[in-house]
């Protein structure tokens, strides 16, 4: 909100009818030092003499017509069907003062508005302050009723501005938090979210109530029908009113919750566990969601917060530790769990928002997951073709490989979808994965430029396809073969260069046969697949950055247990071993069909190489780290044939290249990689290998976490802003790099 709570400069403000609505307002403006004078009239003369006595209000009468002409804004905060009745007595005696009311429902007060005035008056903003208590009056007035509470505004198009300004400042003098929204939409919104409440509480209590006529029932009731049921406890005059006066609104929302609880009495009467379960999780996990939401720690406020690292140099880097579980194998277990038959456990799930939004998706496709709960997930699969048409658009938050993986699956069904993400995410290419689903036969419309969002035709016949992918992918290698898997015939898909292929492996675990024969994979469609228990090893793409760390800092002595050492993604440990690293793979295992091993990695001096262009799509998400490696070499680190670094979360190779240049690193940009110029010698002592400095992360998980690195070597402290999104792909980093001997600080910068 960019108002100021300062004191409107109204000259005379008149509430007309002072309760406790109205009277919160007048203790909330003199606190604000509104210096105007404040008067009101109410039918109640008590009322009025209250208001005056307890300092609230200046003067005031039941009669209105002597207050108008000094006043210069007139709040109506009657209840809403005596609305109409007062703006008839008010007409007569208007001049161009500026009106707004504090109606619950907005569509009957414009109904009423226009048939008094003949349409809607320019200076009349119609509003509604979401604040109350179950108190009323004026003696029960707060001044702080509306602190950090939502007002809806609704004007229209023709409401004049200096109104709609006027009105604004009055509530944010208040601290009221402002929105606007039009008229049907308020309504609604309000139907749903405290009509349809109230109408339950009375319904249900009242029913309890007239089978037991001694009321000796609500002696056993505890905590859950008193919280269920406090609102019946409120004024029933007010609400006949307000359902009558929004009775459309809320009939639909009566409609929309009967057909609700009709789906859950269907899954008792037959029994449907599932069913049952698939509801109670989506509901828990949007209560949830919810209470994160009036906490300020959602998803979506993560999104709004602005986390900044202050990283000092120093530290050692010693110690064991366990990363998160691994970002891509987690999207997966997800995805053919629900798909599979049968019920599916997961270990070691990563609990990053990403993963966590493609755990939602499917359950607002109708799959019941439990948990997780510590990393441990239960998917009830419904089989490939069990999923069921979400309300709404499928939010998929930072993640690529979800989007991706989602439009070849979604290909397959039945019903249409809408796959939509955040900032980041909106500006990345899905052309390539939409062109080669379209000659499949699947339906897809992107936004212009192939950007998301992506909307998803059904019902479509998918053929299979041979592919060959003009980048080494495995996202669109993973989506093509996801896409497969309801077409007819083989999906072939050849890449350019080894990819990550967990899908693949992931498929054939859950009994779906994939072959790979040299750079191709490839499947037939409309097979099945079984559930098999999934254990998701540590992200090698999150170790990565202990590795650096560790590898950079003299002393340091770091075992990094149970990582995944996939053949597939192994670029980062080949390549700082190439740069002279001391690491050791120990115990290497196989768990679930991903190899694993526990990796020590000690202080050894770094030599800048030239990357071999075949490790770059095995350690494509590691680069940004892999560049603080090199700027802690000694000599030059070149990398090419990397251009696919320009669309990930950010354009990494300038966001890096611009972050160390303000280290004093030299580097020289090419547009598919990067120079990196060392300055660390062989013998590689405790000193500063660069300057310290104040870099953006924009917004990227990986660049974030790269500079925070960065800092065990700086000679002075790196500033990081934008890392908010770290939560996306490895919640706990500022734990553990604490824990390991960084000396990160977090903050929130407003
Ligand atoms: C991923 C594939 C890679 C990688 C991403 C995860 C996956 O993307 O960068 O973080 O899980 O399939 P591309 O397929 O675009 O290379």
């Amino acid at each position: 909100m960019s108002e100021q709570s300062c004191a409107p400069t109204e000259r005379g403000i008149l509430i007309i009818g002072l309760g406790l609505i109205g009277g919160s307002l007048a203790a909330a403006l003199k606190e604000a030092g509104f210096e105007g004078r404040i008067v009101a009239c109410d039918r109640d003369a008590d009322e009025v003499a209250r208001g005056i006595d307890m300092g609230l209000i200046d003067a005031g009468s039941t009669e209105l017509a002597p207050w108008v002409a000094d006043s210069s804004l007139i709040v109506l905060a009657v209840p809403v069907l005596a609305m109409e009745a007062v703006l008839r007595e008010l007409a007569p005696h208007l001049g161009d003062q500026v009106i707004t009311d504090v109606g619950s429902t907005k569509g009957a007060i414009e109904a009423a508005v226009e048939r008094v005035f003949g349409g809607m008056p320019p200076r009349f903003v119609p509003g509604h302050p979401i604040a109350g208590s179950e108190k009323s009056g004026v003696a029960a007035s707060n001044p702080a009723l509306y602190r950090r509470h939502k007002v809806i505004l609704t004007p229209r198009a023709d409401t004049d501005p200096d109104a709609l300004a006027r009105v604004r400042a009055l509530w944010a003098a208040c601290g009221a938090e402002l929105l606007e929204m039009d008229v049907a939409r308020h309504d609604q919104v309000l139907a749903r979210t405290s009509h349809l409440p109230h109408l339950l509480a009375f319904s249900l209590v009242d029913t309890l109530a007239r089978q037991d006529e001694r009321l000796e029932i609500f002696r056993y009731a505890a905590g859950g029908f008193r919280d269920f049921t406090r609102i019946a406890g409120s004024d029933p005059v007010m609400w006949r009113d307000i359902f009558s006066a929004n009775r459309e609104a809320v009939l639909g929302a009566l409609d929309e919750f009967e057909a609700g609880v009709a789906r859950l009495r269907r899954a008792m009467t037959d029994n449907d566990g599932d069913a049952m379960l698939a509801v109670f999780d989506r509901a828990s996990h949007a209560r949830q969601y919810f209470d994160t939401l009036l906490n300020q720690t959602s998803y979506q406020a993560m999104e709004q917060r602005n986390i900044r690292y202050r990283v000092t140099p120093g530290g050692d880097v010693r110690g064991r530790i366990r990363v998160p579980g691994d970002k891509s194998i987690s999207h997966r277990s997800i995805m053919l769990g629900a798909l599979a038959e049968g019920v599916t456990e997961v270990h070691g799930f990563l609990e990053g928002e990403d993963s966590l939004a493609t755990l939602q998706a499917f359950r607002e496709m109708g799959v019941a997951i439990e948990g997780p709960h510590q990393g441990r997930v239960t998917i009830h699969g419904v089989g490939l073709h069990g999923l069921t048409a979400p309300a709404g658009p499928l939010y998929v938050g930072n993640s690529g490989t979800a989007m991706r993986l989602f439009a070849g699956l979604l290909a397959g069904q039945a019903f249409d979808t809408e796959l939509t993400g955040d900032v980041s995410l909106n500006k990345r290419p899905m052309g390539r994965v939409a062109d080669p689903l379209r000659e499949m036969g699947a339906v897809i419309e992107t936004a212009e430029g192939g950007r998301p969002p992506l909307t998803i035709r059904g019902g479509q016949a998918l053929r299979g396809i041979r592919y060959d992918m003009p980048m080494a992918s495995a996202q669109v290698k993973s989506c093509l073969l996801l896409a497969g898997l309801y077409a007819e015939g083989e999906t072939r898909v050849r890449e350019p260069a080894p990819t990550r292929d967990h899908t693949e492996r992931m498929l054939n675990g859950f009994g779906y046969a994939v072959q790979r024969a040299a750079d191709e994979a490839w499947l037939q469609g409309d097979g099945r697949l079984t559930a098999s228990p999934i254990d998701v090893p540590s992200d090698i793409s999150s170790a990565a950055f202990y590795l650096v760390a560790a590898a950079i800092t003299p002393g340091s002595d770091l075992l990094l247990e149970h990582v995944g050492t996939n053949p597939t993604r192994i670029g980062v440990i080949n390549i700082l071993k190439a740069m002279g690293a001391d690491l050791e793979l120990l115990n290497p295992r196989e768990v679930g069909g991903e190899p694993v091993a526990d990796i020590r990695v000690r202080h050894a001096p770094l030599k800048g190489i030239d990357i071999p262009v075949d490790q770059v799509p095995l350690a494509i998400d590691e680069f940004p780290v892999l560049f603080i490696a090199a700027a802690n070499a000694e000599g030059v680190t070149r990398l090419r044939g990397a251009e696919e670094l320009r669309v990930k979360e950010s354009d990494r190779i300038k966001a890096m290249a611009d972050g160390l240049a303000i280290l004093g690193v030299e580097n020289t940009v090419h547009p598919d990689g990067i120079d990196i110029v060392g300055r660390a010698d062989a013998s590689d002592t405790h000193v500063a290998h660069y300057r310290g400095g104040h870099v953006d992360s924009l917004g990227d998980h990986r660049i974030a976490m790269a500079f925070a690195i960065a800092a065990l070597r700086a000679e002075s402290e790196i500033v990081i802003d934008d890392c908010a999104n770290v939560a996306t792909s490895f919640p706990g980093f500022v734990d553990l790099a604490r824990r390991v001997g960084l000396a990160l600080e977090e903050q929130e910068v407003s």
